[in-house]
């Protein structure tokens, strides 16, 4: 009797495909790096690429382990340094700790990321449920979680002394109308629709009501958050969270992270160099209450996770819920600024009319990352899916949506959440404002 496979299930050919592809981007990403740079932890915040390298790689032990319960770690040393915060599985080293281990070695580290290639290659071999192909699916996810981790870190250690191995121009852009899309209330169904892959905590599909609201249509620009600066945003406390105003004065912020003045002028550190700030590129490297600052100053607000999901997903006219904001085509370099676009910055705003959604918003994928007011918490009928991944995390995050130049392609979609602490600013985060009607 034939096996009809799940319609989500992907056969053996597609799934070593999908793993062999991932390991090659990882190390594409990593193969600019010198030995000295592998090593280096230059803030708490960020991780040495040697401990990425090693701890993609062990996590894939921990999926064969689930597997097979008789399986055997390469090494009970690497299980300690390559764990980044699961109990379950021995006590974790400390975050902040990670750049001062010299070994493994470099080189010992890439032979373990080169042999866990070829376990996993024999293993998938003999996959044969569709629990079993789950679990390599959030293997293949975690590890694109932390290519794109990589890009913050390398930004971070190397700025522009890192060469990427692909570099391509930013698209030329459209002529822009800075205006706001009117979205109706109503009942709206959020969360993950589709069969393929996607995390625990899109799910389940749940019914929101919405009020009607105004999002704007492109993400708050540098332009746009330079005025708040230069009209005393960050002296005073009337536009602040009191975390946030704590946060800034304890560590000195008067402007988004990367941004530097020399002689009167606001100039950007990163990938591209020291560079004058581009007034019509989305705003990045803002935590959520310097975002949330932005808004009170500019009588709007943040949206809510569903707000923009609504904004990004719904198509009024077909009644439909689609999987990008342009709809279910894949997504290809007209659409947004992705990893794969190989841009390694925002691009301005107008650079990707054709990705736009339903309701006329750009640029919701790509770029920045954009923070919403939601609470990471789960969905009413949440379950775990796989322990200690997301939910040990429902505490003291915002959820940010959309994705960011640094975002692999593989990873996308409308249903997609982020999260991070509210002070965190080293991943490529900005905004888009809503207005009240
Ligand atoms: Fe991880």
């Amino acid at each position: 009797m034939a096996v009809i496979p799940p319609q989500n299930m992907p056969n053996f050919k597609m799934l070593l495909d999908q793993f062999k592809n991932t390991r090659s981007q990882t190390l594409e990403l990593v193969k600019p790096l010198e030995k000295e740079d592998y090593v280096v932890q230059t803030a708490f915040f960020m991780s040495p690429p040697k401990w990425h390298l090693g701890h993609v790689s062990w996590f894939y032990e921990v999926i064969m382990s689930k597997i097979n319960p008789s399986y055997e770690f390469h090494s009970k040393e690497y299980s300690k340094i390559f764990n980044s915060y699961y109990q379950a599985l021995g006590q974790p080293r400390d975050k902040a700790k990670r750049g001062i281990l010299s070994r493994p070695t470099v080189q010992e580290t890439l032979d373990y990321f080169f042999m866990i290639n070829k376990k996993v290659e024999d293993f998938l071999s003999n996959i044969k449920n569709e629990e079993d192909f789950l679990l390599f699916q959030l293997a293949f996810n975690h590890e694109y979680q932390h290519q794109e981790l990589l890009v913050y870190d390398v930004q971070n250690l190397l700025a522009d002394s890192y060469h990427p191995v692909k570099q391509n121009n930013a698209p030329i852009p459209s002529p822009v109308e800075k205006n706001a899309k009117m979205i109706y209330g109503g009942l709206f169904e959020m969360g993950y629709p589709g069969l393929d892959f996607c995390y625990d905590i899109e799910l389940p599909e749940h019914t929101v009501y919405l009020n009607s609201y105004l999002m704007d249509t492109f993400p708050v620009t540098n332009g746009d958050y330079l005025k708040f600066i230069t009209d005393g945003g960050y002296e005073n406390f009337r536009f602040w969270l009191s975390d946030g105003w704590e946060k800034i004065k304890k560590e000195g912020w008067i402007a988004p992270m990367y941004w530097e003045k020399e002689e009167e002028q606001w100039v950007r550190h990163d990938f591209r160099g020291k560079h004058k700030i581009n007034l019509n590129e989305p705003i990045c490297n803002v935590s959520y209450y310097e975002a949330d600052a932005y808004c009170k100053w500019a009588g709007k607000r943040l949206p809510t996770e569903a707000e923009w999901e609504k904004a990004s997903s719904w198509n009024e006219s077909k009644e439909i819920k689609t999987v990008y904001p342009w709809g279910n085509e894949p997504p290809n370099a007209r659409h947004a600024n992705l990893l794969e676009s190989h841009i390694w910055s925002p691009s301005v705003i107008g650079s990707y009319p054709e990705g736009k959604s339903h309701y006329g918003c750009q640029q919701m994928m790509g770029d920045v990352w954009e923070w919403t007011s939601s609470d990471f918490v789960g969905y009413p009928g949440f379950k775990s899916g796989f322990v200690e991944y997301n939910d040990k995390w429902f505490c003291n995050q915002k959820v940010l949506r959309g994705s960011s130049f640094a975002t692999p392609i593989a990873s996308i979609r409308n249903s997609y959440r982020n999260f991070f602490r509210p002070d965190e600013r080293w991943m490529f985060a900005g905004f888009r404002c809503v207005t009240d009607i």
